[in-house]
């Protein structure tokens, strides 16, 4: 049997298909060192294993900004050269707009039928960024629409990973029970199928994972909150080695001198564990610290500091590049679409099959 198999199969196999991931951002500003170590980085490694889409969640940006189209347009664009300069590629990836997707809009519609409002006003994200944002009674109806949305982001790409950051996982466990009651009620798929079997059974969408990154949260400069632009306590790729020397230096500790035994479990320690490469230095930083063994917060503080910008150099000369250059951004922009949509199509109408919602055929394009 083997002798007789043909050259060209035995040494190239076909291909089996790549996993799907999907993942995005809101365009709520530029990108930061939170996200790179959060979830772009992770990005950057799969683009080369997983058939990647990466959505700017544009839509979901109008929750709280609403009054600010341009704010956000213009956000939208910036966070693009940012992917770009953190390593993610165009050729490998798939950056779409969610607004020029409308099949996720359709599916939102759908899907919001499939959940109790409890259930989607139960999600602890929802309930923190209510809090922290200080939206209260104040909230759109949107507001909460938009997780709903998010199930759609996902399930609109069958994807079966998503990258993301650990505050993210409230929101694709919602994701997994929308696929699965979606299988249910629609595949006929059995209540008591396992995850991993719900796309062999017939159900259309995969039950997706989260993939949180090795550093699920980074602390912000304030040594207290989340990393967030919206808190203030951010480093920027663009940040000079200076701004970045400033910023690590506020970073509070409350240590008084070299020869106190320091708690390696700081903010600061966090900095020096994702950020300073070598295991071994990191090692011995913290062997140091917390035997007080002459070694001031300051003399930390600049090696972390260094080490960041060291990081950020090659990804500010890729940056430069499209620096000025919306055009050559929006033609990125308008290929991911495309890519995007090709699938998206495909899975709605998988979808409305499904749950007997087809009567016609469609195609969508640009003009
Ligand atoms: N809610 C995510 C954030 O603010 C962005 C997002 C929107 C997303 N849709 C998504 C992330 C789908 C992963 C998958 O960070």
């Amino acid at each position: 049997m083997s002798a007789q198999t043909p050259a060209s199969e035995s040494s190239a196999p076909a291909a089996a298909p790549r996993p799907r991931l999907l993942t995005g951002d809101t365009p709520t500003g530029q990108l930061h060192i939170g996200h790179y170590v959060g979830s772009v980085r992770r990005r950057v490694e799969l683009q080369d294993t997983h058939e990647s889409y990466i959505l700017l969640a544009n839509m979901h940006a109008f929750t709280t900004r609403a009054e600010d189209p341009d704010g956000i347009r213009r956000d939208t664009i910036e966070i693009v050269r940012d992917y770009l300069a953190m390593g993610l590629d165009p050729e490998k990836c798939a950056i779409f707009v969610q607004t020029e997707v409308p099949a996720i809009s359709e599916l939102t519609f759908l899907f919001s039928m499939l959940l109790p409002f409890n259930r989607v006003m139960r999600n602890p994200t929802l309930k923190d960024e209510l809090q922290v944002k200080g939206l209260a009674e104040t909230y759109s109806f949107g507001f909460p629409l938009y997780a709903v949305g998010q199930t759609a982001d996902i399930l609109a790409f069958r994807a079966h990973s998503v990258p993301v950051g650990e505050d993210q996982i409230p929101h694709i466990e919602l994701t997994r029970e929308v696929a699965r009651r979606f299988n249910q009620l629609y595949c006929g798929v059995d209540p008591h199928a396992e995850d991993e079997e719900h796309e062999s059974l017939g159900g259309v969408f995969p039950v997706p994972t989260a993939d949180v990154g090795s550093v699920g949260r980074l602390v912000g400069t304030d040594g207290v909150n989340k990393m967030s632009k919206s808190l203030g306590n951010t480093i920027f790729v663009t940040d000079t080695p200076k701004q970045i020397r400033k910023k690590i230096g506020g970073i509070y500790t409350g240590r008084q001198s070299m020869t106190e035994p320091g708690d390696v479990g700081n903010a600061l320690f966090d900095y020096v564990r994702t950020f300073i490469p070598d295991p071994e230095r990191v090692a011995e930083l913290e062997r140091r610290y917390a035997a007080g063994d002459d070694i001031g917060d300051g003399h930390v503080k600049v090696e972390v500091a260094e080490a960041i910008a060291e990081l950020l150099e090659p990804m500010k000369e890729r940056r430069a590049k499209y620096e000025g250059n919306d055009d050559a951004i929006l033609e990125i922009l308008r290929d991911g679409c495309i890519r995007a949509n090709r699938l998206a199509e495909e899975t709605l109408a998988l979808a409305k099959d499904a749950a007997r919602l087809k009567y016609f055929d469609r195609e969508l394009r640009y003009v």
